[in-house]
């Protein structure tokens, strides 16, 4: 007994500072900026991060980092920490690969990426709004700005997600270019009661879902004959043959153009 009491009070005293108190390392400083320090940048960019944010860092399945302002990183520090740490609950990988130093040369490329003019959208935002809740019909599964419906993922704030390619191969042929984060699940119950709907939230026990009614489930997984996830199933129809080449313009510039409240 008097062991456990021990134990109990040990672990009390400990569990809280090991487990939800963050390491805050001091950044390390940064040497001056040179042309060699951004052109070796540039080769650990194009090593570690074009694959997700292209070669030249014009955005691929990452956003398009060719822009003035960035929107998790306002100045050198933040943009340290972002590459350092990722960006927790998004698809951007902490860089485990990396050391201070090199991250320091990372963050000098991709500050002259900033300086860079950005390229112009394809289309007009204005029209592609008309077209995204007109004849795409976008919203009747998507949530965007408040506004919607949850059968697909949420589009709020996706320009600032995603570059202007992977928004129009999204369109084209959606199987392509499926967020890591949205799963699709089939699942049925000890007493025959079949759900489908989008994963909310999962633990070892227990899994959340929000059917395509906007209700949401809970099941302790234990209560589960099926569990089925559709990796790579997507329910969004290809825009191809049913949207003109500038309509999917319009409503790709309307997407890249929706950068706030991610
Ligand atoms: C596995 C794909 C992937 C890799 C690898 C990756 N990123 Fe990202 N990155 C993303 C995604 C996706 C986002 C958008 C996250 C969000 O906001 O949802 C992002 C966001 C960012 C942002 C924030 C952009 C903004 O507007 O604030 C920066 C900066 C960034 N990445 C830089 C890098 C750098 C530098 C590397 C290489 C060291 C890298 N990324 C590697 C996918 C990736
Ligand atoms: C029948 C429902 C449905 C309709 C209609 C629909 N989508 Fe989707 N959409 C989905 C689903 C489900 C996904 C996730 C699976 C995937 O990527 O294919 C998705 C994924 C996406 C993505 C990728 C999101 C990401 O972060 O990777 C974009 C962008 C997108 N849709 C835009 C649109 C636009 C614009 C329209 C209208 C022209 C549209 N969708 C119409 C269901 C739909």
């Amino acid at each position: 007994m008097k062991i456990f009491v021990l134990v109990a009070v040990l672990a009390a005293a400990l569990l809280p500072a090991q487990t939800f108190r963050p390491r805050r390392e001091p950044i390390p400083p940064r040497s001056a900026v040179t042309a060699e320090e951004i052109a070796a940048g540039k080769r650990l960019f194009q090593s570690q991060c074009g694959g997700c944010h292209g070669p030249e860092g014009g955005g691929a399945r990452g956003p398009n980092l060719v822009r003035p302002k960035l929107n998790h990183a306002a100045d050198s520090e933040s943009l340290f920490l972002v590459i350092n740490r990722g960006i927790e609950g998004t698809e951007m990988p902490r860089s485990g690969q990396l050391h201070d130093l090199e991250v320091w040369k990372v963050v000098a490329f991709v500050e002259s990426l900033g300086r860079i003019e950005p390229a112009p959208l394809p289309g007009d935002p204005k029209i592609g709004k008309d077209v995204y809740y007109g004849g795409g019909n976008c919203s009747a599964c998507h949530w965007l700005n408040g506004d919607g419906a949850r059968h697909g993922p949420d589009l709020t704030g996706i320009g600032a997600r995603r570059s202007v390619n992977y928004l129009r191969e999204a369109l084209i042929e959606p199987a392509a270019t499926f967020p890591e984060r949205y799963l699709l699940l089939n699942l049925v119950t000890k007493d025959g009661r079949r759900v489908r709907g989008n994963r909310v939230n999962e633990d070892p026990f227990t899994i959340q879902l929000r059917d395509f009614s906007e209700k949401l489930h809970s099941f302790v997984k234990a209560d589960l004959v099926e569990l089925n996830r559709l990796k790579g199933e997507s329910s969004m129809p290809g825009y191809k043959d049913t949207l003109t080449k500038t309509q999917i313009d319009n409503v790709v510039s309307f997407m890249a153009s929706q950068r706030e409240g991610s």
